[in-house]
């Protein structure tokens, strides 16, 4: 059972975030373990986006703490929370359609070629970015995507969530946030995402995933948080209650105990 003593990868308390009059976060927490999928599930405007964003370095929160492995962060950019190990693929696909696809997977940490070349000249490596950028997609199980040197924006959504997927999977060390990944994605696409999703956690990545699509998250998710009016109403399993309940605790039609939640580890990590 659980570990209470295990420390969270990332975790919230008491978040608040508001945009003038509108309340996003009203002191949400939130918790990610060693390990697991966390799926994030609320209706629309429940805060899931804005509490990710706080995480993400793209929202700093009004109030509230955040802490990576057991020590407070303060990010004031995306680029602080890479710099932590935290990549997110945001509901907004954030491609550069006119950029093919290993140019997208290093967009903003582009090689350089090595010597004066490089560091004068700052001419990019595009043969080694090709390479490492089909290693990757390769390596992640991402067969279709025939040609690295594609624009972005002739790819189908599925091939262009799984360039953003990779990206995530590529340079995030230590957590990957999906927002709402498979929402525009095809049966076989979302599919594919799925497994990219529980690949990355075999490999011992955490993963929080944000959807609104239960059989999804009943296949994937640890654990699943439920946000409800910018709080978390519960934290629970797929094992410890079935869809109906996870939407009427969504809904507020139900309220689940405390010692009821999964609040600790479920998951022994990899
Ligand atoms: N940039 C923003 N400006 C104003 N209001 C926002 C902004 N982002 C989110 N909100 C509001 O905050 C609430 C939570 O939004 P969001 O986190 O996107 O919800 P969810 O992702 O659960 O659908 C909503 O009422 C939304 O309209
Ligand atoms: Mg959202």
């Amino acid at each position: 059972m659980s570990t209470a003593s295990a420390t969270p990868i990332l975790q919230g308390r008491n978040l608040v975030k508001t945009f003038g009059r509108v309340v996003g976060l009203d002191g949400a927490n939130i918790e990610l373990y060693p390990g697991e999928v966390l799926a994030v599930v609320g209706d629309n405007g429940a805060g899931k986006s804005t509490l990710i964003k706080c995480f993400s370095g793209a929202h700093s929160p009004d109030q509230g703490e955040m802490l990576v492995n057991g020590e407070s962060v303060n990010f004031r950019s995306t680029q602080d929370a890479r710099a932590s190990g935290i990549e997110t693929v945001f509901q907004t696909l954030a491609v550069a359609p006119a950029l093919d696809i290993s140019e997208n997977l290093y967009l903003g940490r582009e090689i350089r070629k090595s010597g004066p070349l490089g560091t004068i000249f700052r001419t990019l490596d595009k043969k080694r970015m090709r390479r490492e950028a089909a290693d990757h997609l390769k390596a992640l199980g991402i067969g279709t995507v025939q040609n690295i040197s594609q624009p972005v924006e002739t790819l189908s959504g599925g091939q262009r969530q799984a360039v953003a997927v990779a990206r995530a999977a590529t340079f995030g060390s230590k957590v990957i946030i999906l927002d709402e990944p498979t929402a525009a994605l095809g049966v076989n696409e979302s599919a594919r995402v799925l497994q990219l999703i529980k690949d990355l956690r075999d490999r011992g990545l955490p993963v929080i995933l944000i959807s609104h699509n239960m059989p999804q998250v009943f296949e994937v998710a640890d654990r699943i948080h439920v946000q409800r009016l910018g709080k978390r109403a519960a934290v629970v399993t797929p094992k410890s209650h079935d869809m109906p309940e996870v939407v009427a605790i969504m809904t507020g039609a139900l309220t689940v105990p405390e010692k009821d939640q999964a609040l600790g580890p479920v998951r022994k990590a990899a």
